[in-house]
């Protein structure tokens, strides 16, 4: 039988761990054949509605899970795993200043950094979906010293996921007829999803639809598509930031066949963006690898857009230098 695997996921009595644990458990993320030890954590405070959370895994009986471990320390919850997926974060309270939403983050990811650093599997792989997941991801790899920073990434699948079904609807199109897709930058409302390579069907999108729609819908759509769900659910996304998380990790571990998904990785200097930010990139991923796709012709609209939101990631790790080791 195929030995488990172990899975950490923080945040785990939250919103979207309430979806994301039983996707993982069925087998969506790391296939049908591959049985998982899940590792939740979360705060003090939170355990007792973990423990419901864990009752209910109990309860599914899924053939595939061989251990659950609740915990809030981070060391126990991140020992031995091959996956971790930081979803815990500590959202905007009253009065609270974008800064100081970034510094109380900060502290969260420096201590789970180190907790996966010195116990976690060396070839972890890490998704940060807690926001503001970039810079959460960047502290995260500058606390991790034993670890590769390409190790850790921020999620913009659901951005990406958000961007092919804003094209679909518009062109008449399945999601899975358009390919060559990217969100660029930040997962924030600054994050610029890219038509401009995509193909529809294999034709260029950009001939099916017009620049008007591009700049006044498609991309002020999907900008600001986390903050309609927040107006309409009074709740962030959840089953959809889960689903993304599994899209993600999934491509990762296993692959993504030749498509171009987006990911939010440490910037190389590819496409301008200097070292020193966690900046979404259209990939490919293949053998538990990812690669940036490379020498994309980039006009001056673009060039603005990529830029603004460098410019945004930049002022968030200005906010939280104090942090970075
Ligand atoms: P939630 O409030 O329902 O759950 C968050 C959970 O995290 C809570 O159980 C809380 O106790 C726990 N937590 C807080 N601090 C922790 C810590 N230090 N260690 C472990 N757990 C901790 O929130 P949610 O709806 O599940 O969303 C979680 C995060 O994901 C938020 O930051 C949200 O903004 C973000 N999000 C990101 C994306 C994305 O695309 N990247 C999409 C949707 C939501
Ligand atoms: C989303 O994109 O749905 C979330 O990141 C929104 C949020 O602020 O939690």
């Amino acid at each position: 039988m195929t030995q488990p695997v172990r899975v950490a996921i923080t945040g785990a009595a939250g919103q979207i761990a309430y979806s994301l644990i039983f996707r993982i458990a069925s087998g969506d993320m790391l296939g049908k054949d591959q049985p998982v030890i899940l590792q939740l954590l979360d705060i003090p405070d939170s355990l007792e509605k973990l423990k419901g959370t864990i009752m209910e895994i109990d309860d599914c009986a899924f053939p595939l899970v061989q251990g659950i471990i609740g915990t809030s320390d981070a060391e126990e919850a991140f020992e031995g795993v091959k996956y971790a997926m930081l979803v815990g974060a500590r959202p905007r309270g009253p009065g609270m200043e974008r800064a100081d939403l970034l510094q109380a983050n900060a502290k969260i990811f420096s201590v789970q950094g180190k907790a996966l650093s010195s116990k976690a599997d060396s070839d972890v792989r890490v998704l940060v979906v807690g926001n503001p997941a970039n810079t959460n991801a960047l502290i995260t790899a500058s606390n991790a010293p034993k670890l590769d920073p390409k190790q850790i990434t921020a999620m913009t699948r659901l951005d990406h996921n958000r961007a092919l079904s804003q094209l679909a609807a518009k062109t008449g199109a399945h999601s899975t007829d358009i390919e060559k897709l990217m969100i660029w930058g930040n997962h924030s409302a600054s994050q610029y999803p890219d038509l401009t390579h995509a193909t529809v069907k294999g034709k260029a999108a950009s001939s099916l639809v017009d620049q008007e729609w591009v700049e006044k819908d498609f991309i002020p759509t999907v900008q600001q598509r986390g903050a309609a769900i927040i107006k309409a659910r009074g709740a962030s996304s959840a089953a959809s930031a889960a689903s993304s998380a599994v899209d993600h990790m999934r491509d990762w571990a296993k692959g993504s066949d030749g498509q171009w998904v987006s990911m939010a990785i440490p910037s190389d200097g590819s496409y301008g963006i200097k070292p020193g930010v966690v900046y979404s990139y259209p990939v490919v991923t293949k053998g538990g690898q990812y690669e940036i796709v490379k020498d994309l012709p980039i006009d001056s609209f673009s060039r603005g857009k990529m830029d603004a939101t460098d410019q945004e990631l930049r002022e968030e790790r200005a906010a939280i230098e104090d942090l970075l080791k």
